[in-house]
């Protein structure tokens, strides 16, 4: 199955109330572990490579490229994203590695400058075909400061849609990155606010903060595409420790790997019902 753009998935799950899961690839055992969940499952998934994390691999391309290979062989549409480049020349190189959507992150920027930087990476990568979303109103928590009572504004969203062009907005309802227990409190009027106003699909950064009931009560009341990566994390570090602990003479890492990339393809099964991906 080729490559999807991200609006094939998160157009019908909109019009339906269903998630779309967009889960973070560090490893190349992530995007196995997600496209093979997704598979069992049989929905459609977003594997995204952040900023971050290519700048862990000291390059955006190997990790793309087993990424991209991975997704061309998928039974199940696949998207290929680029998560939180701030850099423009990223953006520039993912879409010419032939990833289907990017986010561009200007929301460290303030309105008028987030907006013009937006609006250039919109007319860049409508011109090749890709999908654009982008954050207004700063979903905290990537750099340690966490700042849950941060809102995106409706009426200051729906403009800033209008003036970008961008397919899909991350927003601000109270979520925050990187938590790894699940005590994050979503502003649910907030989110049927930006739902009803809001004409593109809503983006719900720091999932794994949010728990499960209020994961699929969000997908209910307007969020669609749902990123998660801290807590498939610790669901691979709490497996890979669980294998070492209990086999100490283990040296062959397809061992310890195996059992981590198994415990997060069971988890994303799980999630994705959560989200009423499927
Ligand atoms: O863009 C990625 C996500 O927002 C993941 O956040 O690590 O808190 O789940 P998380
Ligand atoms: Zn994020």
């Amino acid at each position: 199955m080729p490559l999807v753009t991200t609006d094939r998935l998160l157009d019908p799950a909109r019009a339906e109330g269903r998630g779309v899961g967009a889960f973070n690839v560090i490893q190349v055992e992530h995007a196995e572990a997600f496209v093979a969940a997704a598979t069992r499952v049989g929905s459609g998934v977003v594997l995204q490579i952040s900023q971050n994390a290519a700048r862990w691999h000291g390059a955006l391309e190997p990790i793309a490229a087993a990424t991209l290979a991975i997704a061309r062989a998928a039974d199940v549409p696949v998207v290929v994203h680029l998560d939180h480049a701030e850099d423009r020349d990223l953006v520039t190189e993912a879409i010419g590695l032939g990833f289907t959507s990017v986010m561009y992150d200007g929301s460290a920027l303030d309105y008028d400058d987030n907006v013009a930087a937006t609006a250039a990476v919109v007319a860049e990568a409508h011109a090749r075909g890709v999908f654009v979303e982008a954050e207004l109103g700063k979903v905290g928590g990537k750099d340690g400061v966490h700042a849950p009572g941060v809102r995106t504004d409706p009426a200051e969203a729906v403009a800033f849609v209008e003036a970008t062009g961008v397919d899909a907005l991350a927003v601000a309802v109270g979520s925050s990155h990187a938590m790894t227990d699940r005590t994050a409190s979503l502003d649910f009027a907030r989110i049927a606010e930006l739902r009803a106003a809001v004409p593109v699909p809503l983006v719900l950064h720091g999932s794994s903060g949010v728990p499960d009931a209020d994961l699929t009560r969000a997908v209910e009341t307007g969020m669609t595409k749902i990123n998660v990566s801290t807590h498939l994390n610790n669901t691979l570090t709490t497996a890979l420790r669980a294998y070492l602990d209990a086999n100490p003479t283990v040296v062959d890492p397809r061992k310890y790997l195996g059992a981590g990339r198994d415990a997060m393809r069971d988890e994303v099964v799980r999630l994705l019902g959560v989200l009423r991906a499927p």
